[in-house]
């Protein structure tokens, strides 16, 4: 009998094999998904598996589907999870789930495994997806399970099992990458009182170390989708690959928060998305330009939604699919051009335009207009104060 187990490389994924041989007698095979961590994390990784104990080792690439199907359906309804974080892990889990379900099946397993621990959400988003997608299968989740609860004990775990492995005793900080993001948190970021140090942020540029001379860029937009930057045609991959870079050389999208996991405890972590930044500010220009107020409050009801349902590990579920097609409307909408200037860690907003822009001069302007009379407005604020006046007069008596 075998079961698949989501497999990174790390030290708990590592001693996850020797101790599911060990407890279950369960063949393991290794599922490597490929969503753009970095190629250190995957060189070798198959000969790792193999080493830990694991009988097979699969690696999958799913950048493209990750960026088509995952990151900008949910870009697309504008979720930010408490304000800011662009669920970068969050929105990872349920394609690996689905990748993992469709291998167990292909290889007759029983099961399936993750090695998330007990006290987030990652094991919640695994779960959820294996409910939604094959009920049947068994689920291990060895963090809720095993004795071990330390690196200290993993890697003595390891060594008593023969294996070797590169992992240190020190504290280290918890990481999960992918194209979007790369999250960090534990080590001294466990104590809010303490600065990030210079080892927490990886991907981008400290703002302070930045270019000093400001970058600008031109992004063009088709029916909410980006299709060029600078004039180039880019496909989304690239296009992601690329705002990563420029915007990681200028030290954007970094943020440090406190935030509230689902299961009720609350952690602090950092995150890096700089492309996904550079996004969601130019759609947000496009967005002024073209919703009217309710359907740009609509839009951000939705996207407060979504950001819940994804966080949560509802993405194989019918309200993930209905928020997404009500965002579609309003997403749809956003064709464009934006100019932004990239500058130490700061992404302003230099020029926009859309043929669908609402925004008109001729009616905006503080000069001599022809199209506004200005004595219609006089009737309307009169109605629209009149339950204020009511009131006032009530109150006078
Ligand atoms: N707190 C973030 C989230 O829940 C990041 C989790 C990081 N996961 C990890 N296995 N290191 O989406
Ligand atoms: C973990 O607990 O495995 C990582 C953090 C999280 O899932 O929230």
């Amino acid at each position: 009998n075998k079961v698949v187990l989501a497999y990174s490389g790390g030290l708990d994924t590592s001693a996850i094999i020797p101790w599911i041989k060990e407890n279950y007698s369960l063949e393991v095979i290794a599922f490597v998904a490929d969503v753009g961590q970095s190629k250190n994390d995957l060189d070798g990784i198959s000969e790792k598996a193999i080493q830990s104990g694991a009988s097979d080792c699969y690696i999958v690439d799913l950048k493209k589907d990750f960026v088509y199907d995952y990151i900008f359906p949910v870009l697309s309804t504008g979720a930010l999870y408490e304000g800011n974080y662009l669920l970068g892990t969050a929105m990872a889990r349920p394609i690996i789930a689905k990748e993992q379900i469709k291998l167990a099946h292909q290889t007759n397993s029983i099961a399936v495994c993750h090695g998330a621990t007990g006290k987030g959400n990652d094991q919640v988003r695994f779960e959820m997806a294996y409910a939604a997608l094959d009920p049947n299968l068994k689920v291990l989740s060895p963090w809720r399970k095993w004795k071990l609860s330390s690196r200290e004990e993993l890697i003595d775990y390891l060594k008593s099992k023969n294996i070797s492995t590169t992992a240190t005793k020190e504290k280290i900080y918890s990481r999960d990458e992918n194209i979007w993001h790369i999250s960090t948190e534990g080590g001294v970021l466990e104590n809010t009182w303490n600065e990030p140090d210079n080892n927490c942020w990886v991907w981008t540029t400290d703002p302070m170390m930045a270019p000093d001379k400001a970058e600008y860029i031109t992004i063009e937009f088709d029916k909410g989708y980006p299709i060029t930057i600078n004039n180039n045609s880019l496909n989304l991959v690239d296009c992601l690959i690329y705002l990563n870079k420029i915007g990681s050389k200028h030290g954007i999208g970094r943020i440090d928060i406190v935030e509230n996991r689902l299961i009720g405890i609350k952690s602090r972590g950092c995150y890096e998305t700089p492309g996904g930044t550079i996004l969601v500010t130019a759609m947000r220009a496009l967005e002024q330009l073209i919703l009217d107020r309710d359907s740009f409050q609509w839009r951000q009801k939705l996207g407060l939604k979504m950001a819940t349902v994804v966080y949560d590990g509802l993405w194989f579920s019918p309200i993930r699919k209905s928020i997404q097609n009500a965002a579609h409307v309003f997403f749809n909408m956003l064709s464009g051009k934006i100019v932004l200037k990239l500058y130490k860690g700061n992404i302003i907003v230099i020029k926009k335009y859309s043929q669908q822009s609402l925004y008109s001069e001729e009616f905006a302007t503080f000069g001599k207009d022809t199209v506004y009379d200005q004595h219609d407005a006089q009737g309307f604020i009169k109605l629209f104060s009149l339950s204020s006046k009511i009131r006032a007069m009530k109150n006078k008596k």
